[in-house]
């Protein structure tokens, strides 16, 4: 591991939240948090029949919840369309006129949308959907950069019951075409490009080569933020259809009334389907559901980013990724809050971009990633120091572990001291926020993810099952279901039953590491499975090894992580060729666009080895510790290798000195 892992492992400087902070928030003291905790593990049903009031209900719920693992149903009985709690309840208070999502473009332009105009052009989209005839338990694929629509398209099929499923705008053509056939999605949302960096992403393109081989989509729709100029597109007829021309469209009056009052459907109902990378080749698409996560962004939105009228909130994820989904829109905007929404690159045209964005619109609570706050660390103090960052009041982390110099960076430069840091601990499954440290309530240790939040029974065990003893390594585990995780892998329960619900103790298993220190604080380590966590995203290497095995010049391929400054991990990857190949610098070219290809231009690997062979047991197992070593750079190799096949093949990797 590297010296910033050690220094993490040590850090036990304690920062409390200001007094003037804690006065005015929803928490203010570690006793009423410790209570809150406590009383909603042990009254669950009283707890969250309290902290759901404001949500809107048309029927109540007759029972919290149902479980037989691996299959959970939480607030059994209600009856609610997502949509009214996100839009409708705030046109009847004083969010009705003010900003849902404030939005800047790459370019440099800008939109606000209030809570009455999103939900008009929702309902409009809703309408649309409907004369198209999507209907409730559709899939509908969404494949969009950082605008308003992709909100507004993301709300309208939660609206009328489709379940929608986004891809991340990174990923390829080919991705996107395996998850539109994986949900078997009817329909595809699209746009005609996406600023990055002051290049043209071009989506449309991406989409058309995935739509040819996907047979289910029917039609698609597809948004125009570019332009032609740079932008071009072909429309098919009969099948793609401009965002405008559907939206000028006269809709029937059955339909208007459909998306104006629009159905309530069962707690359960499938909301969205998102595909992470887990230690297989094929992603899975956790499929989560509506009351039980609404319950869980909602509450954890309020209390973990103290949202109050007033606050503008900035999540810089992609809404591509969970934290979009949760906390860009589910979670804010069913607490009425205004949402800033940024499309373009951190660094674009400069350096000082977000600082510019924080000035100019008056952001208070900021909620990025630790690889973006340490690109920033590298760029420089003077590019915060050219704005005046004085109206944040509140800084949040996620996506992995924060080291400490980075936290401190964060609080001291872009909080001013003044700010409290949440590092939030979560996962795709998990829905919504685990562990933090609410801001006002507990003061934070740099480089610890903090507590359990509400309904989260969390403990660190070893291998036996047994809890870790204080301070103690091992495996984080979630000890009973929460509302808000995810119900099941879309198609294939038999995976999420193995992946999440094996243990022998009933447990939900994270696949993370970690230790629990003397004040009950978890300090998460990494991934303990085949998954990596290169700049916040999650990567299989099983994936990436079935990426580079399917090009034809490769015989077989292992992809490991090696510490990194700037991305927390970077992603290495061993190759050997088949014979006759010759493995040079132009074969690495084209592995790495066969990456770009099969996966996705984020998934690129910052290293490629060729290797005479890789390290095997006698089975023929790729033993993937030793390639991380040598991929760390470390000399010598500890730990039993009396399983490994050929000891020359560990002294030739060494060798090689990256041709
Ligand atoms: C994995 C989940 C949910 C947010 C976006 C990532 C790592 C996430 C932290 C944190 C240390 C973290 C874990 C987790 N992770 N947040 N605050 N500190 N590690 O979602 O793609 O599902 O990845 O990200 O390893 O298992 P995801």
């Amino acid at each position: 591991m590297s010296d910033s892992t050690d220094s993490r492992l040590k850090d036990d400087r304690r920062f409390v939240p200001a007094a003037e902070f804690s006065k005015h928030a929803r928490v203010q003291s570690h006793a009423e948090y410790t209570s809150l905790h406590e009383r909603s593990l042990s009254e669950p049903e009283a707890f969250w029949r309290e902290h759901t009031q404001d949500l809107v209900f048309r029927k109540p719920w007759t029972s919290f919840q149902d479980w037989k693992s691996p299959d959970a149903k939480f607030f059994l009985g209600a009856e609610l369309n997502i949509s009214e709690s996100c839009l409708d309840r705030h046109l009847k208070s004083d969010a009705r006129t003010r900003a849902a999502l404030v939005w800047e473009g790459e370019p440099g332009d800008s939109r606000t949308l209030t809570y009455f105009e999103l939900h008009r052009e929702v309902v409009r989209l809703s309408a649309a959907l409907l004369d198209l005839g999507i209907q409730k338990g559709d899939r509908v694929g969404i494949y969009m950069g950082m605008v308003p629509e992709a909100v507004i398209a993301m709300l309208a099929c939660a609206r009328i019951g489709a379940t929608h499923s986004v891809t991340f705008g990174g990923f390829s053509a080919d991705s996107l075409r395996d998850r539109l056939n994986d949900c078997e999605a009817r329909l595809l949302i699209t746009q005609d490009g996406a600023y990055r960096r002051g290049n043209i992403v071009p989506l449309k393109q991406m989409a058309d080569e995935a739509v040819l081989q996907a047979r289910t989509v029917e039609k698609t729709i597809v948004l125009r933020r570019v332009g032609r100029e740079r932008a071009p597109v072909e429309m098919r007829p009969g099948r793609d259809i401009w965002w405008d021309d559907l939206m000028a469209r006269t809709p029937s009056p059955k339909s208007v009334e459909r998306a104006m009052k629009p159905e309530a459907f069962d707690a359960e109902h499938p909301l969205f389907i998102l595909y992470t990378s887990g230690s297989t080749g094929k992603p899975k698409g956790l499929l989560h559901t509506t009351a039980g996560y609404l319950a869980g962004v909602h509450v954890t939105s309020k209390y973990v980013f103290d949202l109050r009228p007033g606050d503008l909130y900035w999540c810089t994820a992609d809404i591509g990724w969970i934290t979009g989904h949760s906390y860009i829109v589910y979670g804010p905007l069913s607490c009425g809050a205004a949402c800033l929404l940024y499309e373009g690159a951190p660094n674009f045209p400069d350096w000082g971009r977000f600082w510019s964005i924080i000035e100019k619109h008056g952001v208070s609570i900021l909620y990025t990633a630790p690889t973006a706050i340490r690109a920033f660390i590298r760029a420089g103090d003077e590019w915060p120091q050219k704005y005046d960052l004085s109206s944040l009041r509140l800084l949040g982390s996620v996506g992995e572990p924060i080291n400490p110099e980075a936290w401190t960076w964060y609080h001291r430069v872009i909080g001013g001291g003044r700010c409290p840091v949440v590092d939030t601990w979560w996962q795709t499954e998990t829905g919504s926020i685990m562990l933090t440290t609410l801001p006002g309530a507990c003061y934070s240790k740099p480089g610890s993810t903090g507590l359990p939040l509400f309904g989260v029974d969390i403990e660190v065990q070893k291998d036996s099952g047994e809890a870790c003893a204080p301070n103690e390594s091992g495996t984080l585990v979630i000890k009973r279901p929460w509302p808000s995780m995810a119900r099941t892998i879309y198609k294939d329960p038999a995976r999420y039953a193995e992946t999440y619900w094996a243990a022998k103790n009933g447990s939900y298993v994270t696949g993370d590491g970690a230790r629990r220190d003397e004040d009950g604080y978890f300090w998460v380590v990494g991934r303990i499975d085949d998954v990596l966590n290169v700049a916040g995203h999650r990567i299989g290497t099983a994936e990436i090894e079935s990426a580079l095995v399917s090009h034809p010049s490769v015989a077989e391929a292992a992809a490991v992580g090696r510490p990194d400054d700037l991305k927390g991990q970077a992603l290495v990857v061993f190759v050997t060729v088949k014979s006759g190949i010759k493995a040079d610098r132009a074969l690495k070219d084209k592995l790495t666009e066969h990456v770009d290809k099969e996966i996705g231009k984020f998934a690129r690997p910052d290293q490629i080895r060729f290797a005479e062979a890789l390290p095997k047991t006698r089975s023929g197992k790729i033993m993937r510790r030793f390639l991380k070593d040598i991929a760390a750079g470390v000399v010598e190799t500890k730990g039993d290798t009396s399983t490994l096949e050929d000891f020359n093949v560990l002294a030739n990797l060494r060798k090689d000195d990256d041709a």
